[in-house]
């Protein structure tokens, strides 16, 4: 019996954020019926297409576990299958641009008349204030909500981070509002609403940096590089290069091979407690009682000369060779992996992480599976449906209409 058994949701949901959280559910063991505009579906199934014909891989990586009923609810009999789904399923979750589901005719209030129990989530670009009826996608919800003002270096522009912590981190907060939302039914006996607004997750995630505007007001942030390089700091969270956002120095650092490669590179920490472990490995041990550097305050404003030093060490091995020779000694380094390399990793493939899925438009191809992992609800990962694959099941076993009843449906154009 997996985690979510039982639970069925109606996955309104389209692009990236909303898909992400209804596929975690989906690993979780709950039914996710995803509707979509027949002939038409989520836009991503024909967006960065790689192989004609297919739904894409943004699609197909977004998608699984998942069932795929095709419905139009701008006709009447489309939505007349809506409000029994409405009242059959736990879960609305959906990411409209804002209002959409009201012109829809599915106002919170129509809903819980419907189905008292019922939790409508939703993701949208702002909560309630001056910016919430604006549409947003990944990269403005990363700018507006503070990880793009302090990520790149001090002397560049802001940037956005590979990491889509926009959508599908916005995906994962509203997956937690969710499951706490159905605890709660379990005690108040009713459903309620649930908000994942991708400004506030960013900024959620971006907690640090707001830490640090603080900190700005009892002076220098003595662990940013620019310190050390005694330029002055300004009235905003500046954005830190590759320094470690904690209370241990970090940077990234040329290993063996860097002019070549990429990705040859080592995120190395200097974490107090090892210090002199790193003094002997870089060949520094004087470094151990020098008053320059015996202490982390000391090390402080020079952190370019204890990096450039360390860097002269791991340019002399390979990121894989700095971990070996540093982990047995407590030393916490990593490397910086390609997707390429990631993609290859054993390790991934048997803990279930990377995934190879067979579809029958696309063949074999790649993805992540469940980043979490319950030991008693193990996850099998599924190919995503193809548009409308499971329309008539759906009609059928969930709804009960009969076959004459939905190919009057289809008739019409409502699936
Ligand atoms: N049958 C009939 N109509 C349907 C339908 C269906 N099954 N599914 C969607 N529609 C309609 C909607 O009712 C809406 O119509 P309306 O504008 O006439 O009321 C229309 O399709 C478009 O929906 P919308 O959400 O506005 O899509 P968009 O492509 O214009 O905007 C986003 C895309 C992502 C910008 C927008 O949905 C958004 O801002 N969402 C919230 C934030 C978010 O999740 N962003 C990240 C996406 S990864």
């Amino acid at each position: 019996m997996k985690a979510l058994e039982g639970v069925k949701i109606l996955d309104f949901t389209h692009v990236q954020s909303g898909p992400t959280c209804t596929q975690l559910l989906g690993f979780f063991g709950a039914d996710v019926i995803k509707v979509e505009r027949p002939g038409v579906g989520d836009a991503t199934r024909k967006q960065l297409v790689d192989v004609e014909g297919a739904d894409s891989l943004y699609f197909t990586m977004l998608n699984h576990n998942k069932r795929s009923l095709t419905l139009n609810t701008k006709t009447e009999s489309g939505k007349q299958v809506l409000e029994r789904l409405v009242k059959e399923c736990d879960v609305m979750v959906e990411n409209f641009a804002p209002g959409a589901l009201d012109r829809m005719g599915f106002t919170w209030e129509r809903i819980q008349e419907l189905n008292p129990k019922m939790i409508l989530a939703s993701v949208k670009g702002f909560g309630p204030g001056p910016y919430e009826d604006c549409k947003v996608y990944e990269n403005i919800a990363q700018c507006a909500g503070g990880s793009a003002s302090t990520t790149g270096f001090r002397d560049g522009p802001p940037l956005v981070t590979g990491a889509q912590i926009g959508d599908s981190g916005t995906g994962l907060h509203l997956a937690l509002g969710i499951v706490t939302a159905l605890y709660h039914r379990e005690k108040s006996g009713r459903g309620q609403k649930v908000l994942a607004p991708m400004q506030d997750g960013v900024l959620n995630l971006s907690r640090v940096k707001l830490r640090d505007q603080q900190r700005l007001q009892a002076g220098p942030l003595k662990e940013y590089s620019q310190y050390g390089e005694g330029i002055e700091f300004g009235e905003a969270t500046p954005r830190a290069g590759n320094d470690s956002g904690g209370g241990q120095p970090g940077r990234i650092l040329k290993c063996l091979g860097w002019e070549n490669d990429p990705d040859s590179y080592t995120y190395f920490i200097t974490q107090a407690a090892v210090w002199e472990n790193i003094c002997d490995v870089i060949g520094k041990p004087e470094w151990k009682e020098h008053e320059d550097f015996k202490t982390p305050a000391a090390r402080l404003p020079r952190l370019n000369q204890v990096f450039s030093t360390i860097e002269e060490w791991t340019m002399t091995k390979t990121k894989y060779e700095v971990m070996d020779i540093c982990n047995p000694l407590n030393i916490p380094v990593g490397p910086i992996l390609s997707m390429k390399e990631l993609a290859e990793e054993p390790s991934l493939r048997e803990t279930g992480t990377i995934v190879e899925v067979d579809h029958p438009e696309r063949g074999k191809y790649l993805t992540v599976g469940c980043p979490v992992k319950l030991s008693d609800s193990p996850v099998n990962v599924e190919r995503s449906p193809l548009l409308g694959e499971h329309t008539d099941e759906v009609l059928s076993d969930v709804l009960g209409y009969s076959a004459a009843e939905v190919a009057a449906m289809r008739e019409e154009g409502a699936v």
